[in-house]
């Protein structure tokens, strides 16, 4: 059976997609495609359809990711399709328990420092959208960081 990942952030042009590109390049490198699968989504609607920002597409480039994905809104079905929505910060956490249609799917519900383990003072992934480039390269530090721990937490379960 796959286990599915939803990453969750603000717009869907930043945080989100990063997210999604890099744990998709440590799940093909782990071998894991057909296990694993990953998308991402966003709180607000309103980049719906775009590509990610163009600073994080070249920041995310220059890193050997290549980011895809198309902007889209998180809905309250998304918590029967995936087995964990992981949030970057305390507002996308907020609203998805908001969303959250039962206990069960409330409890789907991660943060992505959780599974970072070189970035302990931090709680929440910083909205880089107002930010110079160190904003992305530190995003993108945590956002590599956070998938490396998830992927081993998540073969931890599998083996578990
Ligand atoms: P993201 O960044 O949540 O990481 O995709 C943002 C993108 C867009 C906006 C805010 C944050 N915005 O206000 O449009």
């Amino acid at each position: 059976m796959k286990t599915s990942i939803l990453f969750v952030c603000l717009g869907n042009i930043c945080r989100s997609p990063a997210a999604e590109g890099i744990l998709r390049d440590r799940i093909v490198r782990a071998g894991l495609s057909d296990r694993i699968e990953v998308d991402s989504a966003g709180t607000y609607g309103g980049h719906r359809g775009d590509l990610p920002d163009p600073r994080m597409r070249s920041a995310a480039s220059r890193r050997g990711y290549s980011l895809t994905h198309r902007a889209r809104q998180v809905r309250e079905d998304d918590f029967e399709r995936f087995d964990r929505i992981v949030v970057m910060d305390d507002m996308n956490y907020e609203t998805l328990h908001r969303l959250a249609p039962s206990r069960a799917a409330a409890q789907k519900i991660y943060r992505m420092t959780d599974f970072c383990r070189h970035h302990p003072d931090w709680t929440y992934v910083p909205d880089p959208y107002y930010e110079g480039h160190e904003g992305f390269e530190l995003v993108l530090n945590m956002l590599e960081d956070g998938c490396e721990g998830l992927l081993e937490d998540l073969q931890a379960g599998e083996r578990g």
